[in-house]
């Protein structure tokens, strides 16, 4: 049942005046070139959830190329086409973009693998993507502006609050659909429906998620990340078992939710600490905990995560419980310091999780402190200056402890210290 309803309402309401303006100059270039023009998908959701979404994806009915030349020259836009995919981008001067691609139908050489391109309609392009709530259209060309194209009952499913394939094939033909059915569901609330999880859930289970390049998986993973509800969508990627099907030897378990917990507490603070951090590889270190080191290297080589990563994940599993210790116990800064040191913000994250609330509060002094804390008056080349010591890991050695004293004290005379520290060390080699 084809669903025409007119929502030019909405637009005038909701829009910043630019960009209604822009969408009605785009369905008059439309006219002008006779092809019907359509803002669609994410845009169009949305708009009628009343969230503001400033990606405007254009679809035309004709060749897109040839309308996104047209439109670029009219507007006074920059175009960018990807001719392979019959698809352009128009560049604003003022940094705004749009996407304009040709109405088509995909065909699928091989279950995930990308797809194959043919010119079509709208309702056909429609017919190719993800969930209903992102199948709609609306109509740009004057005499049908506003006119909501609703082919598979969106609207509705968008007013209950539903996520729901177009068809039985649409996970095998995308599996990474599996984990954005997740995304979807937990951002705006709704909930997956039932013939739809069963067909996720087959699809899962024909192993069609292990077919797909670990990159495209990371990508969809971060993109979690970036969500306010992700550690929701965490939970339910478990529930559905999708998490097996991405990291295989992860158990999902109370513990490792609670561990998640803290860490999600804690990432509030990380920023005042770092300037950046990657929030993946943070989740990553209590979901990958414990891995042998085989399945950790193989992960990691599916996922793109580098070497480094899969060192200091084996380093902070073996540190981590004394160190959560001494927090609980609030040792001197100096002591935690000569067993973690200065630690990425990945190993800051990890630490965290074993942390509660106010043990969190003395960590994040610790960092801090860490962080902030330099050597004013001495320096490497002081010491080697002013006692005759040649270069070598005993200078490493001194500047450490002159460091450690300075984290216990922020008030110390440099000078002073390190003349005690070269004493003590000079009495002891005697
Ligand atoms: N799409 C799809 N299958 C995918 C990815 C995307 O069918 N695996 C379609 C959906 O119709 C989606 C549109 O392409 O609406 C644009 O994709 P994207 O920008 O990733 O999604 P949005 O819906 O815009 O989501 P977001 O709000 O997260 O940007």
């Amino acid at each position: 049942v084809l669903n025409f309803e007119d929502v030019k309402d909405i637009l005038i309401r909701r829009l910043p005046r630019r960009l209604l303006n822009l969408l009605r100059l785009l369905g008059e270039y439309g006219d002008d070139v006779n092809m019907p023009v359509y803002v669609v998908g994410g845009f169009v959701r949305d708009l009628l959830l009343g969230i503001e979404n400033l990606d405007v994806d254009i679809v035309v009915e004709g060749d897109g190329l040839k309308f996104a030349e047209y439109a670029a020259k009219q507007i006074g836009a920059k175009m960018v086409p990807y001719e392979k995919f019959l698809t352009a981008s128009l560049f604003f001067k003022d940094g705004f973009r749009i996407d304009i691609a040709t109405a088509r139908t995909e065909y699928y050489e091989k279950p995930a693998k990308l797809p194959m391109v043919d010119i079509s309609t709208i309702k056909k392009d429609l017919y190719r993507r993800d969930f209903t709530i992102n199948a709609m259209a609306i109509k740009l060309n004057p005499l049908a502006f506003g006119i909501l194209f609703d082919f598979f009952q969106s609207r509705k499913d968008l007013k209950e609050g539903i996520i729901r394939v177009l068809h039985r094939l649409s996970f095998v033909e995308d599996p990474t659909r599996i984990i954005r059915a997740v995304r979807f569901e937990q951002r705006f609330g709704f909930h997956i429906e039932e013939t739809t999880q069963e067909i996720l859930t087959e699809t899962l289970e024909g192993g069609y998620l292990e077919k797909v390049t670990g990159s495209r998986i990371r990508q969809e993973i971060e993109k979690i990340l970036e969500e306010q509800s992700s550690l929701k969508a965490i939970r339910r990627l478990a529930e559905l078992n999708i998490l097996k099907h991405i990291f295989p030897k992860t158990y999902y378990t109370g513990v490792m939710d609670k561990k998640l917990v803290n860490m999600y507490n804690f990432f509030q603070k990380l920023g005042d600490i770092y300037k950046n951090y990657n929030k993946f590889y943070c989740v990553l270190r209590v979901l990958l905990e414990f891995y042998d080191e085989n399945s950790l290297k193989e992960v990691a080589r599916r996922y793109g995560i580098p070497k480094k990563f899969v060192e200091e994940t084996k380093f902070s599993e073996k540190i981590v419980i004394p160190v959560k210790e001494m927090i609980h116990d609030k040792m001197l800064f100096s002591d935690i310091y000569k067993v973690l040191g200065k630690p990425s913000p990945e190993t800051a994250c990890y630490i965290s999780a074993y942390l509660e609330c106010d043990d969190q509060e003395y960590f994040y002094e610790y960092l801090k402190k860490v962080y902030e804390t330099k050597l004013e008056k001495v320096s490497g080349e002081y010491v080697m200056k002013k006692y005759g010591i040649k270069a070598g890991p005993i200078i490493g050695k001194i500047m450490n402890e002159l460091f450690c004293k300075k984290l216990d004290d922020m008030k110390i005379d440099e000078i002073f210290e390190l003349e005690r520290i070269i004493k003590n060390l000079r009495g002891e080699d005697e």
